[in-house]
């Protein structure tokens, strides 16, 4: 039963359909972060995972599903009775717990892929939903390919499934096809003519493969659609998904137009993003709406002129309603602990969650390196610490060389599992000599899929953030390092992806990520 007809639902399925960006992986702890975080933006629903897929997955959902209170939780699950019993099981201490059934519905994929007729197709999605509903109140049904099947088929099914006590109807753009025009069209129509659609909540979910995800969401929800599934920064399979911040920010900064609201706390927009692109390594474009870093960067001289003399010239919304401060001096060296404790506090970092003596010796660290130390540096440091696993190795000291001529030739002396290891090498560059001596201290070489290094801060003095991805036996991990050196940054990347793969592969082994 939908009571305000003008709320927009945000669905977020960052942990699901994001983590099926390919590099994207996460480890539970880091899911149970980022959905904390989902809870301050305050979306209506999370969905976990896709609990059958694998012990990690299962997991995930289930921690999740104990860590926050207001949002719905939920996972993933064909109409298959495993499936279903896995994902009731996994939101099991959930406050608010959900199911999400899917089943394709479009010609191709039944023939091609289901091999099965329109009418098991309707009857495996009856069934899944009976059984689900016994259960639990939330029960989305969404019928893969939507956007590719044949509507009158689309209408039949979900009018069977509303009699089955589904309470959530998802039109997915599974391939990132539909245009918006035809893409509202179609929920006007299934809305109109589904039998009991009046009753139930319609969803959409679009991918981004013609750039076209938000607008059609947006045309969805002009059109009766009052939940929208997406992810934070727009990331997932292949060209992602329908991109929160933008959704949420074009609902509100035309609510003019729309008429509609959703519930997100748009000012933990930024955080959020930047939280993503920390534990994933995945970095957003400078020109990346909302959240990129040139979003609110007025380059030409009469947008700079303008925007002096009135913001409102060129800009349709405030950095600060997003949740970008402007780079604030705050802290240096002679600060003390209590001062560096209030400032976190102010910027919203739940303090019982940091283990405030490394984060505070990190700070110290910094101050002494950099004479400006701003709120993304504390972020930086706090965030890099949340995410870590149980850590094996721990880097103790490095000394690296290049000089012209010669090649760059790296130290190394680690702590693995608080054993002393000390061992030196050449490479290519400094950061592949450092790599290269990590590897033999540690006996682990990986591939190493994907090295990224970005400045936190302005300045030569800037904090560097490197990401890496490395893989090994068919698990990917990625790993997080923050420096005002950009080599020292690497090493701490490296063995943070190290000890994540560790982690990953003495506690869950096959089946991971596994999609649907
Ligand atoms: O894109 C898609 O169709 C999906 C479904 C599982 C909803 O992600
Ligand atoms: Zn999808």
């Amino acid at each position: 039963m939908i009571t305000d007809a003008n709320a927009v639902w945000i669905f977020d399925t960052t942990l699901r359909d994001g983590e099926q960006s390919p590099g994207a992986t996460m480890n539970v702890e880091e899911k149970v972060i980022i959905a904390r975080q989902l809870e301050k933006l305050n979306v209506d629903v999370i969905e976990a995972g896709f609990a059958v897929s694998s012990p990690g997955d299962f997991d995930s959902v289930a921690r999740v599903a104990e860590a926050v209170e207001r949002p719905i939780v939920l996972s993933l699950a064909r109409t298959r009775e495993p499936d279903i019993v896995q994902a009731l099981k996994s939101v099991e201490k959930a406050k608010r717990p959900g199911i999400h059934i899917f089943i394709a519905t479009s010609d191709l994929h039944l023939q091609r892929k289901l091999m099965m007729s329109r009418q098991e197709v309707i009857d495996a999605a009856c069934w899944a939903v009976e059984f689900a509903r016994k259960h639990l109140d939330y029960v989305e049904f969404s019928a893969e390919d939507a956007s590719r099947s044949d509507r009158d088929y689309l209408i039949q099914i979900f009018g069977e499934v509303i009699k089955r006590g589904a309470s959530t109807l998802n039109v997915p753009d599974t391939t990132g096809y539909a245009v918006p025009e035809e893409f509202g069209a179609s929920f006007a129509d299934l809305i109109k003519n589904t039998p009991g659609g009046d009753s139930v909540r319609w969803s959409a979910h679009c991918h981004n493969d013609l750039g076209m995800a938000v607008a059609n969401s947006l045309a969805a929800v002009r059109n009766g659609a009052r939940q929208i599934e997406c992810t934070v920064n727009g990331i997932g399979e292949r060209a992602g998904n329908t991109s929160m911040e933008e959704v949420a920010m074009a609902i509100a900064t035309r609510s003019d137009f729309f008429g509609l609201h959703t519930n997100i706390v748009t000012e933990q927009i930024y955080p959020a993003s930047r939280l993503l692109s920390q534990v994933t390594g995945l970095i957003v474009p400078a020109n990346k709406p909302i959240v990129g870093a040139n979003a609110f960067a007025h380059e030409a001289g009469i947008h700079q002129d303008g925007v002096l003399k009135d913001k409102l010239t060129y800009e349709i919304m405030r950095p600060e309603s997003v949740g970008i401060q402007s780079n604030k001096l705050v802290l240096g060296k002679h600060s003390g602990r209590h001062a560096f404790a209030e400032r976190l506090k102010e910027l919203g970092v739940d303090l019982y969650k940091v283990d405030m003596n490394k984060a505070f010796q990190r700070f110290k660290e910094l101050a002494d390196l950099k004479k400006n130390v701003y709120d993304e540096d504390l972020l930086a440091i706090v965030t890099e610490e949340a995410v870590r696993t149980e850590d094996r190795f721990e880097l103790v000291e490095m000394n690296v060389s290049s000089s012209t001529g010669k090649m760059p030739h790296a130290a190394v002396r680690l702590k693995v599992e608080g054993q002393d290891r000390f061992d030196e090498g050449d490479g290519d560059g400094m950061v592949d000599a450092c790599y290269k001596v990590i590897a033999k201290i540690t006996g682990i070489s990986p591939k190493l899929e994907r090295y990224a290094v970005k400045a936190i801060t302005g300045g030569t003095d800037a904090l560097g953030e490197v990401s890496c991805l490395i893989s090994q036996d068919g698990v990917t991990v990625s790993g997080q390092g923050a420096h005002t050196d950009t080599v020292h940054a690497s090493a701490l990347a490296y063995i943070n992806a190290l000890n994540k793969l560790q982690y990953r592969q003495r506690h869950y082994r096959e089946g991971e990520n596994e999609g649907p």
